[in-house]
C-alpha cells in the first residue's frame, strides 16, 4: 500500500506531483506529503487524511522546486498523524516509503544508541536515519544509499532526496512496484504507470533489488550487489484520462451499475456468442494437462476462487486447492509440477498473492493469473494472463472485479471440462448460453430490486450484526455478503454456510439479528428452508434472497423477501451477487459512511 512519486524535471514540480498522488490515492489515504529542494534545502508540506488536505495546506504555502518526491499514505507503523506522514526528513535525506522494514526495531535502536533523535513512531525513519549517517560518515550519496540496502530487511519501494544532490532522486525496489518513466527533458518514478499516465508511457519497470539513480535526462539502474543492469523500456497502455462517477453518487455505485456491460466485454474474450462454445485461450496454460490446481487470493478474489473452486470440481473433475494467499504461502504445502496454480487478484499487486505466485514458480508449477491490471506484476509473472476486463475499479470495495472474476472462472470451468472431456458438446452450449444471457438478467435485476433493496437497507443499516447463509456456491456467496457490508458500513456481518449453523453460530440468533439467506431454488434449495426454519423457531429476522421459484414454494413467513428471476444455477452466482453488493452500499449510504474510500482499508494491498 502507500503511493510513490517522484519528478525530476524543468518545470516547478508539487502540482504535479498531487496531481500524480490522486491517482494513486486508492493505495491509502490516511495522509500525504510532498518534500521539493529549493535553493539548495529540502521543504516539505504534509496534511493528515485525504490528498485534498495537502492540497489546501499546499495552496496557503505553496512549495517551489523542479524535483520533488511524494506520497499518499496506508498506515503499518504509527497512527496517521501529520508526524508520521511521509516525506520524512534527517539531515539533509528526505524519504517516501510503501512496504514495511521488518528490522526497523533493531536499527532504531543501534541509530539511537549513537545519538540519532527519532521523530516519528514509523519504520521508515530509519531509512533516512540511516543514509544520514552514512553521510555524516563521509559516504557519497550512492554510496550511502547501497549501504542503507545492505542493513534493512523487508519489503520496500523507496524515493529519496539528497538535499546536496538536487538533480537527482534515487529510488529501490524489494516487493512493491515501481515504475521509471522517460520524458522529455525530465524523468519521472511512480508505483505505476496509472500515476505517470499524464506525462508519459514510456516506461521501465524495476525489478526486485534494483536501485535507480534518476537524473533530468536519464536514468541508471543497478542491481544488489551494485552492478548496473538494463531493464527494457516499454510502452504502457495507462490511460491519462481519470474515470468519473458519472451520475452516480459514489464510484461503488457507478461499478455495481456497470457490471452488465463489463461482464458481457469479459465473456466476450472467453466465449463465443454465436454458437455458444468457449473459444480457447492461452497456450501458456492448459488446464487438461494438470492432475490438480491450486487457487489462492484475497479478500473478495478469494471468494470468488472459492466459488471456481466449486465449478472447476463439478465441470471439470479438476481437484482443487484454495487458500487465502496469507496462509497458502506459509502452510508448506507439497506441491507438485503436476499441478498449476491459480492467482486471482484485481490489482494485481496485492503483497501475499505475489507470494504465492513466487513460491508455486519455485515449485515448478505453470502459473495462471486471472486479473484486472493487465501490467501488474503479478501479470507479468505469471505464464499465462486470463484478463477479466472490468476497466479501472476505483472503489475500494470490489463489485464489478468480483463478478467479472467470476464470469472468467466460469467460462474457463467450462473450457477445461470440454479439454478434460468432462462436459460434452450439448452441456458446453447449454452452459456457455446461459452465461451469455446474463448480462441482460443483470439488468433486468438492477432496474427492479432498487426499493426493495432501500427499504431493506435502511433496516440493515440500524443493526449491529448481520448473519448471511448460503449452500453450494451461495456460501462464499454469503461470505462476500458479509465482507461488502462489513467493509463500507462497519456493520458486524459473518457468512456462513447454512448447514454450519447448528454447530455454533445459531447461538447468536434472537430477534435483534437479521439473517440474510440466500437460497434460489436449486439443489439444496429444500435444505436451506430447513435451516431457515431453525432460525424462525428461534425468533430471528430472515431476509431470504430467492428466486421466482423458491418464491413460489417457501411458505416460510420471512421478514422479508427480494425475488429475481429464476436462472441456471452456473450464473447465479453473479446474479445473486447483485442484490447483495445494493444492500451494503445503501446500508453504508443511510448510515453516512465514506463508502468509496471507507476507513483504514486501500485498494491495492502491498504489505502483508
Ligand atoms: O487486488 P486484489 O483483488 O488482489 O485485492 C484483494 C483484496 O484486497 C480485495 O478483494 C478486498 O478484499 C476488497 N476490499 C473487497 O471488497
Amino acid at each position: 500500500m502507500c503511493g510513490i512519486v517522484g519528478i525530476v524535471g524543468q518545470q516547478p514540480v508539487s502540482e504535479r506531483l498531487v496531481d500524480a498522488l490522486k491517482r494513486l490515492e486508492y493505495r491509502g489515504y490516511d495522509s500525504a506529503g510532498v518534500a521539493t529542494i529549493t535553493e539548495g534545502a529540502l521543504h516539505r508540506r504534509r496534511a493528515e487524511g485525504k490528498l485534498v488536505n495537502l492540497k489546501t495546506r499546499l495552496k496557503e504555502e505553496p512549495l517551489s522546486g523542479t524535483i520533488g518526491i511524494a506520497h499518499t499514505r496506508w498506515a503499518t507503523h504509527g497512527a496517521p498523524t501529520e508526524c508520521n506522514a511521509h516525506p520524512h526528513f534527517s539531515d539533509g535525506v528526505a524519504v517516501v516509503h510503501n512496504g514495511i522494514i521488518e528490522n526497523f526495531a533493531e536499527l532504531k535502536d543501534e541509530l539511537a544508541a549513537a545519538g540519532a533523535e527519532f521523530q516519528t513512531d514509523t519504520d521508515t525513519e530509519v531509512v533516512a536515519q540511516l543514509l544520514a549517517k552514512y553521510r555524516r560518515d563521509g559516504m557519497g550519496c550512492q554510496e550511502a544509499m547501497h549501504a542503507m540496502l545492505k542493513r534493512v530487511k523487508g519489503t520496500f519501494g523507496l524515493a529519496i532526496l539528497f538535499q546536496d544532490d538536487p538533480s537527482t532522486i534515487i529510488a529501490a525496489r524489494n516487493g512493491p512496484p515501481l515504475v521509471i518513466g522517460h520524458g522529455d527533458g525530465e524523468m519521472f518514478l511512480g508505483s505505476d504507470a496509472i500515476a505517470l499516465a499524464p506525462f508519459t508511457n514510456d516506461i521501465t519497470y524495476l525489478v526486485d533489488g534494483d536501485w535507480a539513480v534518476i537524473g533530468k535526462t536519464g536514468v541508471q539502474i543497478f542491481d544488489s550487489e551494485g552492478n548496473v543492469v538494463t531493464r527494457p523500456r516499454q510502452i504502457s497502455m495507462a490511460t491519462a484520462h481519470l474515470v468519473d462517477k458519472g451520475n452516480h453518487r459514489h464510484f461503488m455505485e457507478r461499478e455495481i451499475y456497470e457490471q452488465p456491460e463489463v461482464v458481457a466485454r469479459a465473456l466476450g474474450h472467453y466465449v463465443n456468442f454465436i454458437d455458444n462454445r468457449v473459444v480457447p485461450v492461452s497456450d501458456g496454460f492448459d488446464f487438461a494437462k494438470v492432475a490438480s490446481l491450486a487457487i489462492s487470493a484475497c479478500g473478495t478474489a478469494y471468494l470468488a476462487g472459492l466459488i471456481g473452486k466449486y465449478w472447476f470440481e463439478r465441470y471439470a473433475r479438476l481437484p482443487v486447492e484454495i487458500d487465502v494467499a496469507s496462509e497458502f504461502r506459509y502452510r508448506e504445502i507439497p506441491l507438485s509440477p503436476q499441478s498449476a496454480a491459480l492467482f486471482i487478484s484485481q490489482s494485481g499487486e496485492t503483497a501475499d498473492t505475489l507470494a504465492s505466485l513466487r513460491y508455486c514458480k519455485e515449485h515448478g508449477l505453470k502459473i495462471g493469473a486471472v486479473i484486472n491490471a493487465r501490467e501488474s506484476t503479478i501479470a507479468r509473472e505469471a505464464d499465462a494472463v486470463f484478463p477479466i476486463l472490468a476497466g479501472p475499479e476505483i472503489g475500494v470495495a470490489s463489485t464489478k472485479a468480483f463478478t467479472c472474476q467470476l464470469a472468467v472462472l466460469a467460462a474457463l470451468a467450462i473450457g477445461a471440462g470440454k479439454g478434460r472431456g468432462t462436459v460434452t458438446d450439448d452441456e458446453e452450449q447449454a452452459l456457455v448460453k446461459s452465461l451469455t444471457e446474463m448480462p441482460h438478467i443483470m439488468r433486468q435485476v438492477l432496474n427492479s430490486i432498487q426499493p426493495k433493496i432501500e427499504l431493506l437497507s435502511r433496516e440493515l443499516s440500524k443493526c449491529r450484526d448481520v448473519l448471511y447463509l448460503g449452500r453450494g456456491t451461495n456460501f462464499p456467496l454469503a461470505m462476500e455478503g458479509a465482507l461488502k457490508l462489513k467493509e463500507i458500513s462497519y456493520i458486524h456481518a459473518e457468512g456462513y454456510a447454512a448447514g454450519e449453523l447448528k454447530h455454533g453460530p445459531i447461538a447468536l440468533i434472537d430477534e435483534n439479528m437479521p439473517v440474510i439467506v440466500i437460497a434460489p431454488h436449486d439443489r439444496f434449495f429444500d435444505k436451506t428452508v430447513s435451516n431457515m426454519q431453525e432460525v424462525a423457531a428461534r425468533g430471528g429476522r430472515i431476509i431470504l434472497i430467492t428466486d421466482e421459484r423458491g418464491a413460489a414454494i417457501s411458505k416460510l413467513d420471512t421478514m422479508h423477501r427480494i425475488v429475481l428471476p429464476s436462472v441456471e444455477e452456473i450464473i447465479a452466482p453473479m446474479i445473486f451477487s447483485l442484490p447483495l453488493q445494493l444492500l451494503a452500499y445503501h446500508a453504508a449510504v443511510f448510515m453516512g459512511t465514506d463508502v468509496d474510500q471507507p476507513r483504514n482499508l486501500a485498494k491495492s494491498v502491498t504489505v502483508e
